[in-house]
């Protein structure tokens, strides 16, 4: 492959940064993994869990979108100063059919079409649900999410497929179940899980769980118990990937796309190709009340948003009588055409992602927008114990140049009062993924802890695990890991005994 003429050699590879997209080979047990520079903390014990795409061709067809590809889970187990690495595949119902039959059976929603053309496609509605989006802990379960379809449950050290998880009964067959849950840290109590499924048409519903993360002996609560939930209906198509929480409300933002189903009815594309902005559209700011916060109970509020497209929000929460919500924003949605090659998507020609804060004032129903950064950025988090209160500081995966639309290649800590940002790249050979802020154990200031990244490492063709102090972005440890994964999406961090 070759460099697009837009794109000068000095800023990246982009053999360098294709690399990464092929299929993971190998499933590992316990390897234990050194430092090939710095030393791994003392105190940095527990497992970091990522999931993404690790199965992206079969039989010599590669998918049409990365995401759609199967979902394979990387764990690091960190402890006394070392660390061990396992990785596994979900054992999904189509990872199954399709290792077996060694050809894609299903159709991805991002594009990917089963063998045999437009005839073979058309009116095949069954979907993959391909646990690649997030993995998070819940109770004994590790889950593996995917959100237009239930999680699969996981053993959380062998990383086994135990299967689909319906959450006790509480989901029905195929309901959707968020891949973006929240954290609250402990604004109602002790530590929460909140998460959402939506059900959309021309009328859609968000289904709103609250599920205890920790287990609580004093009441008899155990961890993955569902503590409440409800269900609101608003007018129109709902696109909600991810939202935010504040001790009071539940933030979605809807965007406005449109979807016409037709041609992924007829087999020409993915269901996900097929949504659209809707020019001159309205995006709404949907705030659902949470049970157990002061306005449990009442009706949602509603109030306009400003224009652009929203995968991810950074954080949300409360002053008075105004909620402040930051989040990604893209120009317009960015589609992916069924005549692209995702290795050779030229950057310059899809918008970046930009850090916003809107501050939406409850008392007279306005909303105030300010960019907080001009670099693009991706997978932006503030210390998981700042979930929904005012943070200072926020670490994202960012461009390696200061404008304009490119892979994620290094790591920024923005500080959110004075603007000051401190940045670690791995450009021009590295290529960054969601980086993970864990606070020290017992730390008080908001940024005492490391950050963690995987990086895919284009001269190396893997992956390395680089370990960042939070608050300088000093490089604390690099691990070259025996494990080549591809570009991938989301994770979370258990500390040891959690
Ligand atoms: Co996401």
């Amino acid at each position: 492959m070759t460099l697009a003429p837009s794109q000068p050699a000095s800023r990246f590879d982009r053999d360098d940064w294709a690399s990464s997209f092929r299929n993971v080979g190998v499933e590992l047990s316990d390897v234990p993994v050194a430092a090939a520079r710095g030393t791994i903390p003392e105190a940095l014990v527990g497992t970091l869990y990522r999931n993404g795409p690790g199965r992206l061709e079969r039989g010599g067809q590669w998918v049409h979108h990365p995401f759609d590809g199967d979902g394979m889970i990387t764990a690091l187990r960190f402890e006394g100063g070392g660390a061990v690495l396992r990785n596994r595949f979900v054992r999904t119902e189509g990872w199954q059919a399709e290792e077996q039959a060694g050809k894609f059976v299903y159709r991805g929603v991002f594009g990917t079409q089963k063998p045999g053309g437009v005839l073979a496609n058309a009116f095949d509605l069954r979907l993959k649900n391909i646990a690649n989006t997030h993995v998070v802990r819940l109770g004994d379960q590790l889950l593996a999410l995917w959100e237009a379809a239930e999680p699969h449950a996981l053993d959380p050290d062998t990383l086994e497929t135990r299967g689909i998880s319906r959450l006790d009964g509480l989901l029905k067959p195929g309901e959707a179940f968020s891949a973006h849950p929240r954290f609250d840290p402990g604004h109602h109590g002790s530590e929460r899980m909140v998460t959402f499924g939506v059900k959309t048409g021309p009328r859609s519903t968000i289904r709103l769980m609250e599920f205890a993360a920790a287990d609580n002996p004093e009441n008899g609560v155990r961890a993955g118990d569902l503590l409440s939930e409800r269900r609101d209906s608003f007018n129109g198509f709902a696109f909600l990937h991810d939202f935010a929480i504040t001790p009071n409300w539940a933030v979605f933002l809807q965007n406005a796309i449109d979807f016409n189903p037709l041609p992924y009815l007829l087999g020409r594309c993915g269901a996900a190709q097929c949504l659209k902005s809707r020019p001159g559209g309205q995006a709404k700011f949907w705030l659902i009340p949470r049970d157990g916060g002061a306005f449990a109970g009442q009706a949602p509020r509603i109030l306009d948003a400003p224009d652009g497209f929203v995968f991810h929000h950074l954080n949300a929460w409360e002053e008075g009588e105004t909620v402040v919500v930051e989040s990604i924003y893209y120009d317009d949605f960015p589609s992916i055409g069924p005549d692209t090659d995702f290795r050779a998507v030229d950057f310059t020609t899809i918008p970046e992602g930009l850090l916003e804060q809107c501050r939406l004032n409850l008392a007279d129903g306005t909303v105030r927008t300010e960019r907080l950064s001009e670099r693009c950025c991706e997978f932006a988090m503030v210390n998981p114990e700042r979930e929904g209160l005012a943070s200072r500081y926020a670490w994202m995966a960012v461009a390696e140049r200061e404008t304009g639309n490119d892979p994620l290649q290094a790591i920024k800590k923005l500080d959110l009062i004075s603007g000051e940002r401190r940045v670690w790249s791995a450009a021009p050979r590295g290529f960054v993924s969601e980086p993970l802020m864990v606070p020290r154990p017992g730390a008080s200031a908001e940024d005492d802890g490391w950050v963690l990244c995987l990086v895919w490492n284009g001269a190396r063709c893997a992956s390395d695990l680089v370990i960042l102090n939070a608050a300088d972005l000093g490089e604390q440890a690099v691990l070259e890991l025996p494990l080549a994964i591809p570009h991938g999406l989301h994770g979370s961090w258990v500390p040891a005994g959690a």
